[in-house]
């Protein structure tokens, strides 16, 4: 088991720094989302500093988002990818510079594209032909010029789970490299007043550990602008997006390397291709998500009912389940945890840790090794900073938990756990 960031344990308790996890429990109740921000705002620096002035480190907000997250990337000085309107909303009620937004999303509706053309985003990555038609004729009557990369599928497979690798041939995502297609976007736009097409995205998946994979997605792309710089001699690449998807550390099975790592796995074989095919070094983009936040945070919750099928199984039962975290239940996913106030005692009972909703897959870890377990402990599982807040839902009506902020020895709520009355604040 790893402890991550300020987590520690002292006698047998386990700590956010100088602060007892119980004490969280006992002052927000549970279940209740933590977040390390000396530890988020460490993660960001290191691929700033590992990425360079030059180049940009953008956060795909989809993974962790709400105003005291937009604060601290508006104070770290990074850009934040959005993916809807409601995401740009965050963003732009928390005062971040619209400049600094990367706006995503496979199928941006037109009131979407309008919103991001009206508040002046810096960049649109633009999934099709059609939506590249939508924002020209949008940014024309705003009489703006908008900024775009192409979102291009490089036919990568990364070798990652199903739901969450979006470069092999059969995705939604991107305009699939055909050299005619993608020459023809090119020529078309290239006078245009209201679209200036700075460069080219992808994305090939996430939770991905093998350096090999961004390698291949570096090389992929530089044979797809040289193929087009064959056709078009005039064409420039200015920018270029390679988006996020580091593989971090969930449990002992992953073996993710560091930040500093992949990103100059990346930026070096940029610069191979650079001088391989003679070409200016563009500016790089990334968009790390679940790197940043997602051993940043950890949910806690009490334990409830036991029950012990006796040589088959036993269920133990916390107060919250699938609707704070449905990673268990929508990828298989795995996570360590521990009973916060038994730190230290052998951890040697076998247990499946359940939620509370009535669904049988509404489990949160599968084979788990816990000390003995009693109602009321209270349990704290381990890098759930991406992907659990941010598809969380009201299923069974459970209200959401609130998320607290640790930093410099403080804690703070920063979202409050939603009440009765937000279950029915939109019923009329
Ligand atoms: N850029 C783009 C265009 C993306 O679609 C994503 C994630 C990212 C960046 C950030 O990827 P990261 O660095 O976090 O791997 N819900 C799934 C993950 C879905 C990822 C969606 N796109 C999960 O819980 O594992």
């Amino acid at each position: 088991m790893k402890l991550h960031g300020s987590l520690n344990i002292k006698g047998n308790d386990l700590f956010i720094g100088n602060i007892k996890v119980v004490d969280i429990a006992k002052k927000f109740n549970t279940p209740c989302y933590v977040m390390d921000e000396n530890l988020i705002r460490e993660n960001i620096n290191r691929f700033k500093n590992s990425i360079g002035n030059e180049n940009k480190v953008v956060y795909a907000g989809k993974t962790f988002l709400n105003t005291h997250m937009v604060k601290i990337l508006k104070e770290e000085n990074i850009c934040l990818d959005v993916v809807s309107d409601g995401e740009l909303y965050i963003a732009h009620s928390s005062g971040f510079n619209m400049e600094k937004i990367v706006f995503h999303g496979n199928n941006k509706s037109y009131d979407e594209i309008k919103m991001g053309v009206q508040l002046k985003v810096g960049r649109f990555v633009c999934d099709s032909i059609e939506e590249l038609e939508i924002l020209e004729n949008v940014s024309k009557e705003f009489n703006r010029k908008s900024k775009v990369f192409i979102r291009v599928n490089l036919g990568i497979d990364a070798h990652t789970h199903e739901y969450i690798k979006t470069s092999c041939i059969d995705s939604k995502f991107g305009i699939s490299k055909d050299i005619d297609k993608i020459s023809n976007i090119l020529f078309k736009y290239r006078n245009s007043c209201n679209i200036e097409i700075v460069g080219f995205h992808c994305h090939i998946g996430s939770q991905i550990f093998s350096k090999e994979a961004f390698i291949d997605e570096v090389d992929e792309m530089f044979k797809l602008i040289n193929d087009i710089k064959v056709i078009d001699k005039n064409f420039e690449i200015n920018e270029l997006n390679l988006g996020g998807g580091f593989g971090i550390y969930y449990t002992k099975d992953d073996t993710p390397v560091t930040i500093e790592e992949y990103v100059e796995c990346i930026v070096d074989r940029v610069n191979y291709n650079c001088s391989k095919f003679n070409f200016n070094v563009p500016k790089l983009y990334i968009e790390p998500g679940r790197s940043i936040v997602g051993n940043a945070g950890m949910t806690i919750y009490e334990i409830g009912n036991i029950k012990e099928i006796e040589g088959i199984r036993n269920y133990v039962s916390v107060d919250g389940g699938m609707t704070d975290n449905i990673r268990t239940a929508l990828y298989g996913s795995d996570y360590e945890c521990l009973i916060s106030n038994k730190a230290c005692e052998e951890k040697s009972y076998k247990a499946t840790i359940s939620g509370k909703c009535c669904e049988s897959g509404d489990v949160l870890i599968r084979d788990a090794f816990i000390s003995k377990p009693e109602r009321g402990d209270i349990l704290a599982i381990f890098s759930t900073g991406a992907y659990c807040h941010s598809m969380s839902s009201n299923y069974n009506k459970l209200r959401k938990p609130p998320i607290v902020f640790f930093y410099n020895d403080n804690l703070k709520l920063v979202t409050k756990r939603e009440s009765f009355e937000d279950l029915i604040r939109l019923d009329v």
